[in-house]
């Protein structure tokens, strides 16, 4: 269903600046639609750029559009290799199994080559979409913050999740 490559600003610029237009994409997210597809492309260029996180464009194999991106953060912490992710599907594809079968190769990638321990991630609580997407997906629900959301301007509470390296073998 998906291919997963890397970032290509001029090809995805199109793609990226359209499914960011929804406002919906944007309700847990902190972010705007781009004023133009310029302004998507910059974005896309300053991602494929960072030295510390790798970032994947995820392509509907049908369509070969660019229909979302998903990245990757490691860390040795304490003598642990601790990956933090995060994720982001055009709200046509949402629950159509893409970002589930992105999550499972970019998750395998992550313990079988990189050897990473375990995964976190984190979203605000009310955001469904994502709280239950990491709880589809193995994450185990570890804790939970107040922090202030600079979009709904006010304290709000978020979750965090852990996906240890043994959890995901097992599923
Ligand atoms: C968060 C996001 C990446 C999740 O992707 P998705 O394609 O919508 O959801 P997934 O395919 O990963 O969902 C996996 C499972 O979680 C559960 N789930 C997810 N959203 C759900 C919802 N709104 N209601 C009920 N169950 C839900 C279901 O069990 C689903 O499996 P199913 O579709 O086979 O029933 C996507 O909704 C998105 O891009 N949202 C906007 C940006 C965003 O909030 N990013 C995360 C910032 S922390």
């Amino acid at each position: 269903m998906v291919l997963l490559r890397p970032l290509d600003p001029d090809r995805d610029a199109q793609d990226y600046y359209e499914w960011n237009l929804d406002p919906e994409m944007h309700v847990w997210t902190g972010n705007a639609p781009f004023d133009s597809v310029d302004a998507a492309r910059e974005e896309l260029v300053r991602f494929a750029q960072m030295q510390d996180v790798t970032m994947w464009a995820i392509e509907d194999r049908q369509t070969h559009r660019m229909v979302g991106r998903f990245f990757v953060c490691i860390e040795n912490r304490d003598g642990r290799l601790i990956a933090g992710e995060g994720n982001r599907i055009a709200r046509a594809c949402w629950r159509k199994g893409h970002n589930r079968e992105a999550r499972r190769l970019i998750f395998d990638y992550v313990f079988n080559a990189l050897g990473a321990d375990a995964i976190e991630s984190e979203c605000w609580t009310a955001n469904v979409n994502s709280r239950l997407s990491l709880l589809a997906h193995g994450f185990r629900l570890v804790g939970e913050s107040t922090e202030y959301n600079s979009n709904h301007q006010q304290p709000m509470p978020k979750s965090h999740f852990l996906l240890e390296r043994g959890d995901w073998k097992r599923r």
